[in-house]
């Protein structure tokens, strides 16, 4: 199969909002932009287009998928009774990058969507591009981010072909995706509501709006009482190279840098800008040290462009918890597989 990338901030845009609606309709797949990583699309009431999206993607079949709308009126379509809750958060967060889980109306969807939970995850998605190619087809979509499975998701439509080339038809390249990680996603079905992946919209955001949330530790995730998304027990975002966490500190990073180049390694760094002047075989930067938003925009991109390189090690400096940092810091833990580069004393 060929895989077309059609720009769509130009004047041919329309041209590529039907054809990307026509392989909708047919029951293909398609990439698309939206404000958190490109998706992967298929209509949500159609199996076998559903299925598609699994086997591009080499996603295991037990992990449930986003389902995209492009109104709020469109939501009691899907869910059985929607919690005051989550009235509160579409209110205040939609279109936006927040993912709510509710439960889901019998036989609206195909099964393979909610990988056969009661429950469903609804999201208006932030981006121009999505919306209208959702209010143009006037259908729900199933999407998953558009990457192979494990791969850190794409914030470039260049990403989604190194990763789908030759699986899917056609990808609607809109730019870089400008939050870069991906949306939070919510349990309402439970309360206090969980936070089951930790995304641009904050635990101190929600609870402005809706009181106490839960933002469970590495420790009560491990407990089988805490609510858990099933895709986070999976590897992700993982370059080709082992990735270490290290603390954001230049001493240390210095004497890690040279301690690895000792025993023989090239090695990636990711840190703020401040760092280039650090020996560093590569170096890919998170921007300026105090700028989260920054940081989490070219996360992915900087993860992505160590498979680029020969390095045998990343070092990935770290971040706080605040604010998105959570989010960041969630997604680089899953990077290093919870590996930390510790120097000796
Ligand atoms: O920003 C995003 O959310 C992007 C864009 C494309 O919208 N999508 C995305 O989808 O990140 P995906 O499939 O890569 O991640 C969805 C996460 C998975 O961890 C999945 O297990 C969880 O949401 N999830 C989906 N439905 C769920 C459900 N009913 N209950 C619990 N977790 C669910
Ligand atoms: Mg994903």
């Amino acid at each position: 199969m060929e895989t077309l990338r059609m720009l769509v901030d130009n004047s041919n845009s329309e041209i590529s909002y039907s054809q990307a609606v026509d392989l909708l309709n047919r029951g293909e797949v398609v990439a698309f932009p939206t404000e958190t990583v490109y998706g992967l699309g298929a209509v949500a009431t159609n199996e076998l287009a559903v299925k598609k999206i699994f086997e591009a993607k080499g996603r295991p079949s037990d992990n449930p998928l986003i389902v995209h709308i492009g109104t709020i009126d469109e939501v009691p379509n899907y869910i059985e009774e929607i919690p005051d809750v989550a009235k509160k958060l579409m209110d205040c967060f939609w279109p936006g990058p927040l993912t709510l889980i509710m439960q889901a109306k019998k036989g609206k969807l195909a099964s393979n969507v909610t990988a056969g939970l009661s429950t469903v995850g609804l999201r208006m998605p932030n981006h121009e591009v999505a919306l209208r190619l959702l209010r143009k087809l006037r259908k729900p979509v199933a999407a998953p981010s558009a990457n192979r499975s494990g791969k850190p998701s794409p914030t470039k439509a260049v990403h989604v072909e190194e990763d789908l080339q030759g699986r899917i038809p056609l990808i609607l390249d809109g730019g870089a995706t400008g939050l870069g990680i991906e949306s939070t996603v919510l349990d309402v079905t439970v309360t206090p509501p969980v936070i089951l992946r930790p995304g641009g919209v904050t635990k101190e955001m929600l609870e402005q709006v809706i009181g106490k949330v839960i933002l469970p530790t590495k420790e009560q995730q491990k407990l089988d009482s805490t609510p858990k998304a099933p895709g986070m027990k999976y590897t992700h975002y993982a370059p080709n190279a082992p990735v270490y966490l290290i603390d954001l500190n230049k001493k240390e990073v210095e004497q890690a840098l040279r301690k690895l180049k000792e025993c023989g390694h090239k090695v990636a760094l990711l840190a703020p800008s401040s760092y280039q002047d650090l020996k560093a075989d590569y170096f890919f930067s998170y921007g300026s040290e105090e700028n989260k938003e920054q940081m989490s925009a070219k996360l992915y991109d900087d993860l992505r462009a160590c498979d680029k390189t020969e390095a045998s090690i990343i070092l990935a400096t770290t971040t706080t918890t605040e604010g998105v940092g959570a989010a960041i810091m969630n997604r680089l833990e899953k990077a290093a597989g919870s590996k930390w580069y510790k120097n000796e004393e």
